[in-house]
């Protein structure tokens, strides 16, 4: 009944509100754009357990072309991090060059600190928002299922000993362990979270800061309850002193002396800071509350 009632009644405008619809569908298009969105998974994660955060970004934003890059699966991902920073850059470039308006980056866990490989030693790139979800971007210093797995019988007091000296460093988690307990050994032996934050000496620092400056926002999402990001504020930069007290990001070094552009994106308001409670670690990219909280309106 219904269908008849409308092709007698709407026949000619029937036709012009198609031709209108079609316009302006393809206007949408042109002009919302939305920019590709690339995923980088974290520690023993592959492609596959991303396809949430797929949807929820398909669904929010229709058309938008998402691509979760599908290197250095499970047990790969214990890789030395400067090894996979290469891999996954190599991924991302033809990307890149492809997005006229730039790309949007979300990074989750141990693919966080990928990212800001990425972007700290890509010159001219064009990568807008730039979504830390709950990275150990302060470093690591806890006692988790996933080190278990990694390294049995691990005991966190000791494994400064195994990290800081070949072969440690050719295990991603080792190139942020920090041990509040010996920073000097870290700092000698750490060949990859040390340099990003210029805690050893880096040539390319200035330059390294320059690339990452070229974001237009970092997102850095985190909070109480991950149970695998120890501290947790480690996802806002924040991080264990020696006696293993948490000082926040705006007293660290890396913020005060702005050693990598923290304070700058902070001043120009383009540093994005979410506490979300009541998240465990591998719940993160499903989360819907956390999705339209604080990754949505940055993906536009
Ligand atoms: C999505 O992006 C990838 C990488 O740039 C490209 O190869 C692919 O053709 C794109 N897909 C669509 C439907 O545009
Ligand atoms: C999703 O996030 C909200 C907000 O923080 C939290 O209360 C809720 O427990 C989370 N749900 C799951 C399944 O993680």
């Amino acid at each position: 009944m219904m269908s008849v009632f409308s092709f007698r009644d709407t026949r000619r405008s029937g036709a012009s509100q198609l031709i209108c619809m079609l316009l302006s569908v393809s206007l949408a298009v042109e002009i919302v754009g939305y920019k590709p969105v690339i995923i980088v998974h974290g520690l023993f994660d592959s492609s596959k357990e991303l396809v949430d955060l797929t949807r929820l970004i398909k669904k929010s934003h229709p058309g938008t072309n998402v691509t979760v890059i599908d290197l250095f699966d499970y047990e790969a991902s214990l890789k030395p991090m400067w090894e996979q920073v290469q891999g996954f850059k190599q991924a991302v470039l033809p990307i890149l060059h492809k997005a006229v308006d730039g790309v949007h980056l979300i990074c989750f866990s141990q693919g966080g600190l990928v990212c800001r490989g990425i972007v700290s030693t890509l010159p001219d790139h064009n990568i807008h928002s730039f979504i830390s979800l709950s990275a150990p971007q302060g470093g690591q210093y806890g006692d988790t299922e996933y080190l278990k797995r990694a390294i049995p019988k691990f005991i966190k007091a000791h494994l400064y000993k195994f990290c800081y000296h070949y072969p440690g460093q050719k295990v991603a988690i080792c190139n942020y362990w920090k041990d509040p307990h010996h920073i000097d050994q870290y700092v000698k032996g750490n060949t990859f979270l040390a340099v990003l934050n210029s805690e050893r000496l880096n040539p390319s620092a200035a330059f390294w800061k320059k690339n990452f400056l070229r974001i237009k926002k970092l997102v850095l999402i985190g909070g109480p309850d991950d149970g695998v990001i120890t501290p947790w504020q480690s996802s806002h930069f924040g991080f264990y002193d020696e006696n293993e007290d948490v000082v926040e990001m705006k007293d660290q070094d890396v913020y005060v002396k702005d050693v990598f552009g923290l304070k700058t994106l902070d001043g120009r308001g383009d540093l994005v800071v979410c506490v979300f409670s009541g998240v465990k670690h591998t719940s993160w990219h499903a989360n819907e509350t956390v999705y339209h909280g604080c990754i949505d309106k940055w993906l536009t």
